[in-house]
């Protein structure tokens, strides 16, 4: 360190009350000294204000005071302006004028101004000398307010940058004694001394810059001088860092993770990538590129260079790849680069459909398959990930299937319940596959599957009993009756042999025989109705299955008459050579009854209706015969000249179509002594009769309202009790109800009112055709009609005419009732 510092370090150092007393012995001395050469002087300092006293002269030049006034002394100048002025009547010297020390003498090491004091009579010059001392009026000064100064930002340490010194007009310990710098990281200042002994400071830099850290250091001077008190000037110094290209280009991030929808359309914005580089101008502009880019991605991606913009620019397919990693580089103007990693998502779309694969499949079922036959295994998959791939598996619900799944993705197509291939016998099962994107996609297959026939219906008849009537006397294999059955099933399940039942009495199984094929029955034999008027065969339908399944309907044959007898006569019983004679008394009158003729016809119905007719008598006129009862009857009381013996041919005709006929000779002889009945008169029982039959019908009307009463309660009953009581018989669907609930008579009912019809039931009930008339049922046989006649012959007139009063009705055949047993 220089001398001149250390003085200046010294001055700067002494306190305050020290200054003031060197002051004052300072001036004392210029006192003593001023008096030796005739000439007064004095040390003061600048800035005194107007009026101080700076001495007084009457005093130190030893005059008198009242000579001031007389001689009239003044202070003059030489040339310069007066700063003082005297004070005549006390004889001090004031300060008339401001001095500034800088002012008047600049920086000289001593500032002396020289006054005179001049007195008249005798004219007297004293030279007055003040010594103007530096007081530190001057603050220290930089030249400009503002140090500007621009550092490259690769400055090396230690780097020295000599800075102006601030000035100060004040002099010695007055001066800028002391640089100070503000507080801060990077700057030190240091005094440097010229070699003129100019002390200026030096900004030395300590820590290296960065621009992109701190672009710019405010830094504050201040320059200090030694003075009492101390003043100081300040500057700012403005260091502006210049850039160098020391920043490679940073992304905002190391990896960028995107995700874009597959299939977005070109130019879809898909990630922004920011790398900034710190440094400036062409340094700082960053181009972004990919680098390694495979071809195909090349063509699908795309990033603008300058804003680090990418974008779609080819089809984004997830199938194909479902993430995408790319490396971008973003490289700046000075060559520097740097990297990152752009990672794409690529999102699923629901794009694809799923997939509906059979991997196997019957098209056949049988129709008796158990529920849960595997129809099919169906595999199912989407291309698609997440809920877009999720797929699920349906069929339509009318079906009798359902889906089975126990392995993911994999369905079974089986059979939900049993098949009728009668009701359905094929089916369009619609498989359809749906994923659950939005908007869900969906596939559809179709599968046909046949169901395959099972013998499982039996044939069944259009009715459980036919009714048919056969003429009798037709040629063996007459057409009787054509019989359906139809079966459901297909095939040779469905067909159908026909053939007579083997529960059928073997007596009646060789009356028909039956077309396999065609059911259709033919007579096996001829037909008399006088024999057998009904017979009941069963029939037997089987279908071709394995095993066949049968079913059995009745069919009722009835056999129905022709006129294929001739009447027979019973009484007279006509042998050759021999003729009953019937007697009559000579008294009967007119009208009087003499004998009957009976016939038989084995015919029934009209057939059998019997007409007689007297066609040949001894004396005509006489007899009459009854057309209808074949009674004979006087028309006229004997007289003398009538023979005693008369022979009557009668004609007994049927009623057929081809009118079959016969003979009865009646030998009639007149008597006398016979008493005369009178109930054989013609119109004596009229009365009586007509009595009776009223009685009679009377009696049939109630019976026949009671069985109906009868008839609607057990209807009723049955109605009731049916849900109870309806039994089921193996072979045959109908209800059976046992006898106890129906009796024979009373079930006849119902299956007879169908016959009612049949000609063989001709209500014989007339006035005048029950008289007398005789008829056999269809179930007497010759034989028995021959005993009848035998034991008819036995019985008298008489008998027949005591019998003649009760009602003969001939009750109906027994008609079979396949219902009841
Ligand atoms: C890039 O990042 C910087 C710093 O994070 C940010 O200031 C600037 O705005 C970003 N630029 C874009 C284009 O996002
Ligand atoms: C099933 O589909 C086929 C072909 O479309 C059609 O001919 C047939 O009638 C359909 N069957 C049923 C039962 O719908």
């Amino acid at each position: 360190m220089s001398t001149a510092s250390l003085f200046l370090k010294a001055c700067c150092t002494m306190d305050h009350p020290a200054y003031l007393k060197w002051w004052t012995v300072f001036f004392l001395c210029t006192l003593l000294f001023s008096f030796s050469f005739g000439e007064v002087r004095y040390v003061l300092p600048e800035e005194m204000q107007r009026g101080s006293v700076i001495g007084n002269v009457v005093r130190d030049l030893g005059l008198q005071l009242s000579q001031l006034h007389a001689r009239r002394a003044r202070v003059v100048a030489e040339g310069t302006s007066l700063h003082c002025e005297l004070d005549t009547a006390s004889g001090n010297l004031l300060i008339s004028q401001r001095i500034d020390r800088e002012e008047l003498c600049a920086q000289a090491a001593a500032c002396i101004l020289q006054f005179q004091l001049l007195l008249e009579d005798p004219l007297q010059a004293f030279s007055l000398v003040l010594d103007i001392s530096d007081i530190n009026d001057n603050s220290p000064a930089f030249a400009t307010d503002e140090i500007k100064l621009d550092l490259v930002e690769s400055t090396v340490l230690g780097w020295r940058f000599p800075l102006e010194s601030a000035h100060d007009p004040d002099l010695g310990t007055n001066s800028v004694c002391e640089y100070k710098l503000s507080q801060n990281d990077h700057f030190a200042l240091e005094i440097s001394t010229q070699i003129n002994g100019n002390a200026y400071p030096e900004l030395v830099l300590k820590k290296p810059l960065d621009r992109e850290e701190e672009a710019e250091h405010l830094l504050e001077i201040s320059g200090l001088d030694g003075g009492h008190p101390v003043r100081s000037g300040t500057a700012s110094i403005r260091i502006r860092v210049l850039d160098a290209n020391d920043n490679i280009p940073v992304f905002s991030q190391r990896v960028y993770r995107v995700s874009v929808p597959e299939n977005s359309p070109l130019g879809t914005l898909i990630a922004t990538l920011n790398a900034t580089d710190l440094d400036e101008g062409v340094y700082g502009e960053i181009t972004y590129s990919f680098s390694h880019l495979s071809d195909k991605m090349g063509g699908v991606i795309e990033i603008n260079p300058l804003n680090g913009e990418v974008r779609v620019a080819g089809v984004i397919d997830y199938e194909e790849a479902s993430s995408h990693e790319l490396d971008v580089q973003a490289k700046d103007g000075g060559g520097q680069a740097s990297h990152c990693k752009l990672i794409i998502n690529v999102i699923d779309v629901n794009d694809n459909n799923p997939v509906i694969e059979i991997k196997s499949a019957s098209t056949r079922v049988a129709e008796d398959s158990k529920p849960g036959t595997m129809i099919a295994l169906i595999n199912i998959y989407d291309l698609d990930t997440g809920s877009s791939g999720r797929v699920t598996c349906s069929i339509s619900d009318y079906v009798p299937f359902k889906l089975v799944s126990e392995v993911k993705n994999y369905y079974m197509l089986v059979t939900g319940e049993m098949l009728d291939r009668e009701v359905q016998p094929e089916y369009n099962i619609t498989v359809t596959a749906t994923d659950a994107g939005s908007p869900p996609l969906s596939s559809v297959k179709v599968l046909t599957l046949v169901v395959d026939d099972v013998n499982d219906n039996p044939p069944t008849f259009t009715q459980s009993a036919y009714n048919v009537n056969v003429l009798e006397n037709q040629p063996m294999g007459t057409f009787v009756l054509k019989l359906q059955a139809q079966d459901i099933d297909d095939a040779a399940n469905a067909k159908i042999i026909y053939r007579i039942s083997k529960d059928t009495n073997s007596d009646v199984s060789s009356l028909l025989t039956i077309n396999p094929d065609t059911g259709e029955l033919f007579t096996s034999r001829l037909f008399d109705y006088e024999q057998s008027a009904h017979f009941q065969i069963k029939v037997t339908a089987r279908d071709g299955g394995d095993p066949p399944l049968s079913a059995t309907c009745a069919v009722n044959v009835f056999i129905k008459d022709q006129n294929d007898n001739a009447p027979v006569v019973l009484y007279p019983v006509q042998t050759s050579g021999f003729i009953a004679e019937d007697m009559v008394p000579i008294e009967a009158p007119r009208g009087y009854l003499v004998t009957k003729v009976v016939a038989v016809d084995a015919d029934s119905g009209h057939n059998a209706w019997l007409a007689y007719r007297i066609i040949k008598a001894t004396r005509p006129n006489l007899f009459m015969a009854d057309l209808h009862t074949g009674e004979i009857r006087t028309l006229r009381a004997f007289m003398e000249e009538d023979e005693p013996k008369h022979t009557l041919v009668v004609l007994v005709t049927d009623n057929g179509v081809d009118a079959l006929s016969a003979t009865a000779t009646v030998s009639i002889v007149i008597s006398d002594g016979l008493p005369v009945f009178n109930e054989l008169f013609q119109f004596a029982d009229d009365s009586q009769d007509e009595n009776n039959l009223t009685l009679y019908l009377i009696i049939a009307l109630s019976a026949v309202s009671f069985l109906f009463l009868l008839l609607i309660s057990c209807v009723c009953y049955f109605k009731l009790c049916r849900r109870s009581y309806v039994y089921r018989s193996t072979t045959n669907s109908l209800p059976i109800f046992p006898t106890t609930y129906c009796s024979s008579t009373l079930t006849d009912f119902s299956h007879c009112g169908t016959l009612l019809g049949d000609d063989r039931y001709d209500p014989f009930l007339t006035t005048g055709s029950w008289r007398g008339d005789f008829r056999f049922g269809p179930n007497t046989d010759t034989d028995t009609l021959k005993k009848r006649s035998a034991a008819y012959q036995k019985n008298t007139l008489r008998r027949l005419s005591a019998e003649r009063g009760s009602l003969k009705v001939r009750a109906g055949p027994q008609h079979p009732c396949y219902v009841i047993k």
